[in-house]
């Protein structure tokens, strides 16, 4: 098979290109990423001279450069990483957001229909049902739990499966959604939040929780992830959502405070800063279908999983001290500066 994965330089489609390279020699992947701020070539450094890689730099929006490499590489599975992916930049500035995140995928979708494919697969997320409340610890998002998404961000991710879904019932495009709580792992861009606690106690730099600290994410292994898509795109079922998540539900600050703890930093770093506009509280994935129909379970163990995060941020200083030494540094001061 040749495998289009979209938004390959960012963080979990990249680990997905290592896993699938690993794992399924047999299969080719093609790799179109636009390079934006969160893209890094240097990430996949090691697989560029792989005869069953190829790296396009490519916008999504780009319909004609997307037709063509359609035509040139005639992909049989397409998987759409490629997203603007942080909440805080989304409050900052929606635009960017609805046009690669909707009318992105739609490119996509429309060159799937006009050279044909066995699958379009798009990498969703557990925000576009919105929060849980926190005091209501039985209450889990299943697949049927209503779209209700909170910022500019699930909101785009949202209206993208929206149109998928309606590809394959107008269409009859071969789709399938997955949608994952909050992964961890490396090579995730310093501006999400355990690599950026991890950067700044490395750097004795004030840690900025915000609000109380008491939003609880459900946290997931990033190879979890890519096993499940890899699990989804091989046995799952066209037109399907399926949720994947962790049974891993932990406050920002307890992670905080762990990630101090692993590297021997006072918790006077911690710093509350002003709460994210519209905070969701909580996110809580029930993996019941994924489990019960692909017989996928989450591998990892977040002690193990935030053990060796930690030690892949440690040992490839250069990768993410590059990133925040460069335009991240006015990034951070818009962000943090007067918050
Ligand atoms: P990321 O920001 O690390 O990477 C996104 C990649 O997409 C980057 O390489 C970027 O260059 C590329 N990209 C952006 N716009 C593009 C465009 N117009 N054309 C081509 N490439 C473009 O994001 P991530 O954390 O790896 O997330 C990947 C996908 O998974 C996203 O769709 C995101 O919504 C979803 N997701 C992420 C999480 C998470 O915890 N990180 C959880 C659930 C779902
Ligand atoms: P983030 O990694 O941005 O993921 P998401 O918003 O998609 O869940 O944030 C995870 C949680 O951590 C979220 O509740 C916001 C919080 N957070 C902070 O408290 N401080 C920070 O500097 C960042 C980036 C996030």
């Amino acid at each position: 098979m040749t495998i289009l994965v979209t938004g390959g330089a960012g963080f979990i489609g990249s680990n997905f290109i290592f896993f699938m390279l690993e794992n399924h020699p047999e299969d080719r992947i093609v790799c179109l990423d636009k390079l934006t701020y969160a893209g890094n070539l240097s990430t996949l450094k090691d697989v560029m001279d792989d005869p069953n890689f190829r790296f396009v730099k490519l916008d999504i929006c780009d319909r004609e450069g997307v037709y063509k490499l359609f035509e040139e590489e005639k992909p049989d599975v397409v998987v759409n990483f490629a997203a603007e992916s942080h909440v805080d930049r989304s409050i900052e500035n929606p635009e960017v957001f609805l046009q690669t995140n909707i009318l992105g995928t739609q490119v996509l979708m429309d060159a799937c229909r006009k050279y044909g494919i066995q699958r379009f697969h798009q990498v969703g997320t557990d925000e576009v049902y919105g929060d849980l409340p926190l005091d209501r610890p039985d209450l889990f998002f299943t697949e049927t739990t209503p779209i209700h998404a909170s910022s500019p961000y699930s909101a785009s991710k949202a209206s993208a499966d929206l149109l998928v879904l309606a590809y394959h019932r107008t269409f009859g495009l071969p789709v399938t959604i997955s949608r994952c709580s909050n992964n961890y792992g490396p090579y995730q861009f310093p501006e999400k939040l355990i690599p950026l606690m991890i950067a700044n106690a490395l750097n004795d730099k004030p840690l900025p929780v915000y609000g109380k600290g008491e939003n609880v994410r459900d946290w997931l292994y990033v190879e979890d992830h890519c096993k499940a898509i890899d699990r989804i795109l091989r046995e799952g079922r066209d037109g399907e959502v399926y949720n994947i998540g962790g049974h891993n539900e932990m406050r920002n600050i307890d992670i905080v405070k762990l990630i101090c703890k692993t590297l021997g930093k006072p918790e006077s770093l911690i710093t509350y800063v002003t709460d994210r506009k519209g905070h969701d509280m909580r996110y809580a994935i029930d993996p019941a279908k994924i489990h019960s129909e692909l017989g996928w379970l989450p591998e990892t163990k977040f002690a193990d999983g935030i053990r060796k995060t930690i030690q892949w941020y440690l040992d490839h200083k250069t990768w993410w001290e590059e990133i925040i030494s460069g335009d991240y540094q006015n990034y951070y001061q818009r962000m943090y500066g007067n918050r």
